[in-house]
Formats: C-alpha cells, sequence, structure tokens
C-alpha cells in the first residue's frame, strides 16, 4: 500500500471517518535571532471518538502543534505549509471569525495548567454558564441547570457548593475538573488537552486520566493527549504519534509502538523509561545527546546525530514518513519500503 505514496506524505483515505488529519504541517517563528520552524512535516490523523497520543520530549513540538490547530499560535507564529482537515474542512483557511466559531463548539482544549484559564474574580458558576452560552444557543437558567450537570459529569465532589467556588478554593485536580466540564460544555467532536496531569501528584493524574477515559466512553469525543510521557500512553490511548525535533517520527497502534517501535527515537525513548519492556530495571538508559537547536538542524534525518544506528546516509538526506503498513509510519531510512517491481523511476 506504500509503495505508490513512496516519497510523499500522503494520508491515506479514511477507512474509518476522520475526525482530523493533520497534513505536512509547518509552523513557523520569528524571533530576535530570525525565523525559526517549531514544527515541520506534522502528519496524522483522528478517527471518530479515538483517542491518539502525541508524545514526544519536552520541545519536540507538541504544543505548537495543538496550538495550530485552533490557531491560537501567538502573534509571532505562523502556520507557512499544510493542511489541518476538521470534518472536511481545512481549517488553516478559515477566517478569525470563523474558527472562533470552531473553538469551543467542534475543537475544545484543555491546558497543563488550570490555573492560568480559569479567571481568579469570577465562579466556577460563572465561567462554565459563560462556556455554555458563549455561542449564544441556551438561555441563563438552562446554562446554569448545564453547569451542575456537567460538574457531575467530571465527579466534582459536592457539586452544588462546588458552583460557588473560587478557583482558589479548589484543589489542582478539581480545578483541571472545572476546565474538563469547560472543555464539554458545547460537546465537541474533538478535545485537544495538552499535558492535562503533567502538574498533578501522580494520585490525582491516575484519577483524571480514569474520568478522561469514561468521559469519553460517555461523549464519544475524539480525543488529543498531548504527553511527554510515554508511560500514560498506554492507560488513554489507542494510537500513538511521537514526535521529534518538530517531525512525526512514527505512528501506531499502542501495541504497535510500544512493543514493536520502527524508529530508533522511540526505541531510545522506551529504554529510558522504567517499567516498560526495554527499560526494565537498571538497564535504564538516557537517550545520549541533546535535542538540536531550531537554529541549527540536522540536514538529513534529526535524530541522526544521537541514533546508535545511524549509518552515511542519515546525515545526508531527510527520509519521509514512510508508510508501512496501514496507519503505521516511520521516518527511518533504515525502513524504507522496497519500491514496487516494475516501477517506472
Ligand atoms: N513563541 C515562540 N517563539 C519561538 N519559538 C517557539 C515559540 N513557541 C515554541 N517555540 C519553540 O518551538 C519548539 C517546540 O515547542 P513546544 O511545541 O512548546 O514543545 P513541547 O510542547 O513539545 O514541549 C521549541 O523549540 C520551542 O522553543
Ligand atoms: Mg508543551
Amino acid at each position: 500500500m506504500a509503495r505508490g505514496n513512496r516519497g510523499k506524505n500522503i494520508v491515506p483515505p479514511p477507512q474509518h471517518e476522520a475526525v482530523l488529519l493533520v497534513d505536512g504541517l509547518k509552523t513557523r517563528f520569528d524571533t530576535r535571532l530570525g525565523a525559526v520552524e517549531a514544527i515541520s512535516g506534522v502528519t496524522f490523523r483522528i478517527d471518530e471518538g479515538e483517542t491518539v497520543a502525541l508524545v514526544g520530549e519536552s520541545g519536540s513540538g507538541k504544543s505548537v502543534t495543538a496550538l495550530s490547530i485552533l490557531q491560537l499560535l501567538e502573534s509571532t507564529g505562523q502556520i507557512v505549509d499544510g493542511s489541518i482537515l476538521f470534518n472536511g474542512t481545512d481549517l488553516t483557511a478559515l477566517s478569525e471569525r470563523e474558527m472562533r466559531n470552531v473553538r469551543g463548539k467542534d475543537i475544545s482544549m484543555i491546558f497543563q495548567d488550570p490555573a492560568t484559564c480559569l479567571d481568579p474574580v469570577y465562579t466556577v458558576e460563572n465561567q462554565l454558564v459563560e462556556a455554555i452560552t458563549i455561542h449564544g444557543t441556551i438561555d441563563k437558567g438552562a446554562a446554569k441547570e448545564r453547569a451542575l450537570e456537567l460538574l457531575r459529569m467530571v465527579k466534582m465532589p459536592d457539586p452544588e457548593s462546588r458552583l460557588g467556588s473560587y478557583q482558589h478554593q479548589l484543589s489542582g485536580g478539581q480545578r483541571q475538573r472545572v476546565m474538563i466540564a469547560m472543555a464539554l460544555a458545547l460537546s465537541p467532536r474533538l478535545v485537544i488537552a495538552d499535558e492535562p496531569t503533567t502538574a498533578l501528584d501522580v494520585t490525582v493524574q491516575a484519577q483524571i486520566l480514569d474520568l478522561l477515559r469514561l468521559l469519553q466512553d460517555e461523549t464519544g469525543t475524539a480525543i488529543l493527549f498531548v504527553t511527554h510521557d510515554l508511560g500514560v500512553v498506554a492507560e488513554i490511548a489507542e494510537r500513538v504519534v511521537v514526535m521529534y525535533a518538530g517531525n512525526v517520527v512514527e505512528q501506531g497502534t499502542v501495541r504497535q509502538v510500544l512493543k514493536e517501535p520502527q524508529h530508533p527515537y522511540t526505541e531510545a525513548l522506551l529504554s529510558s523509561m522504567p517499567g516498560t519492556v526495554a527499560g526494565s530495571g537498571d538497564r535504564l538508559t538516557p537517550i545520549e545527546g541533546v535535542v538540536p537547536s531550531l537554529f541549527d538542524m540536522p540536514e538529513g534525518c534529526r535524530f541522526a546525530p544521537r541514533c546508535a544506528h545511524a549509518v552515511e546516509r542519515c546525515s545526508e538526506a531527510q527520509p519521509d514518513l514512510f508508510e508501512l503498513s496501514e496507519r503505521r509510519y516511520s521516518r527511518c531510512w533504515l525502513r524504507e519500503p522496497e519500491p514496487a517491481y516494475g516501477a517506472l523511476r
């Protein structure tokens, strides 16, 4: 299947209903030191009701990807190439006004630190009602009822009295529950959760992961779950997209990626992790070297300088995201599929 597509970043025709198709996405920032390409060549797909984990070390471009999808980049940032198809509509072609209609209603976002998103001078009720009525289709009385219903849905303890609370009166886990309630207020088709549990302690983290799983079963919303922690991926996602230095380097089901990684970076990430097959016990090996600077990207494969398997070709040209089998991808020269017999090249 990959053969005809060799050499191109092509997303295969959808077998299931795709909610989101990101293809060849590039985002650039203007900085004092010149323009930098924070992500270049981000390609992945999310199906209806599916949870996809976007994984990679800090700085690999996960948040820039998430913010690009919703066009919430700061003013120095700009999408310069690629497409983002949501239900068949290219979000990159929409005006800011049209994007405002998409945000919250069709796609919503949960951030790592709820304290920066919740307004300290408004109560939980005020903020939920605001989220519910923002597109103006529901009256205040019904919105208040819906606010309570949402708090129950996210298993907020004592929801009636929590409606009157301010953010400083809530624990970290409770704040994150409010954020999740706000994100679900308008029953979006897709929720983007950017490290929603990273700021929480381990017990609360597990509770929030449980909650997200439960809510997904109930609501059928698709989730893009962004995390630097490969350890939580198996808990939450069906599919994994691995990023390195602004590129997607591998994609597959959780089982495929964790059990049979097809990119040396994923392999290295797994062996640097406690409690995995590759990284069990005292055989924990940190990845040597550092992530390349955006100002000094290697010409070939971006992982080549740190890769134990690199051959000459790896430092000469960047590999494409090769399709190995259906929805299974690797951006590694060592995984390049054989050309088809008889192909004219
Ligand atoms: N506003 C910005 N201006 C310049 N560079 C940025 C900006 N935001 C992010 N970057 C750069 O883009 C890269 C990816 O960042 P980010 O997406 O936040 O990483 P992650 O979320 O995976 O930790 C990093 O090298 C970061 O320094
Ligand atoms: Mg981030």
